[in-house]
């Protein structure tokens, strides 16, 4: 049985409301068309704009605690997570009622369910680790994540005009790039979470860096078909 892990960055849920329904039911069409193929999906949904507003709005209360702030950050995934599985459920897609909080009740939903969504689960890191350590404990042929960027760039295209984009890196190349593995603060990382980038590059597994916007793109991905973005192997 085949199964695809994917990351699918809370900057694809808002803010453009209208935008974002579009989007949410070609992510249902996707999903439909793809549990028929026989492939089981494990989506993780990030916090986006809620995440980041919650913890702004804590941070002078709280302080540093970023043990705190990232629980802020955690049960904004978890509302989105809500809001996909809901969605699915809304286009007939059955999806466990459950939100998994912890990697060891979702790796026992995804042995049972074509389609299992979840958001964050532990302090510490981003949904991007999250997804990684389904892909590794599912033993899935690489970890997908869909952000709002095309591919991975030396710098951030929204920043810097110069920045160079990659169709292919090494985790070590990837490495240079977010850094070492670290969780300074909570909310608002990199293209990848260097927690995640860290671990795929030890557990040998595969990223897939996309713009999740499109959504012919991450079907073609979540297909095993060749997609737009950037490979990390090797
Ligand atoms: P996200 O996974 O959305 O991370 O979790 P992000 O990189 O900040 O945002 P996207 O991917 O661009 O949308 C939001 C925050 O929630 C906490 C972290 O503070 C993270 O930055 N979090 C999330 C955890 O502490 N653990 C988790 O398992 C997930």
């Amino acid at each position: 049985m085949t199964v695809r892990v994917a990351a699918l960055g809370g900057s694809l849920l808002r803010p453009e409301v209208e935008d974002r329904q579009a989007w949410l039911r070609s992510l249902s069409e996707s999903v439909i068309e793809i549990n028929s193929r026989g492939i089981r999906l494990v989506l993780v949904v990030g916090g986006g704009a809620p995440a980041r507003e919650g913890i702004e709005l804590a941070k002078p209360l709280i302080g540093d605690d970023v043990e705190a702030l990232d629980r802020i950050g955690i049960a904004a995934t978890r509302l989105n997570a809500r809001i996909v599985s809901e969605a699915l459920e809304g286009a007939g897609i059955q999806v466990p009622n459950k939100i998994p909080e912890s990697i060891e009740n979702a790796l026992s939903l995804a042995a049972t369910n074509s389609v299992v969504v979840m958001g964050g689960t532990v302090p510490g890191h981003t949904t991007d680790n999250v997804a990684i350590t389904m892909a590794c404990n599912l033993e899935a042929e690489r970890c997908i994540i869909a952000t709002n960027v095309s591919h991975v760039h030396s710098a951030d295209p929204r920043t810097n005009e110069n920045a160079v984009r990659f169709e292919h890196l090494t985790h070590d190349e990837l490495r240079e790039i977010v850094g070492p593995p670290v969780h300074s603060s909570a909310g608002g990382s990199g293209v990848v979470d260097p927690i995640g980038a860290d671990h795929a590059r030890t557990a040998g597994l595969s990223l897939a860096v996309l713009d999740g916007r499109y959504m012919e793109r991450l079907h073609a991905c979540l297909c095993g078909e060749s997609f737009e973005g950037t490979t990390i192997e090797g």
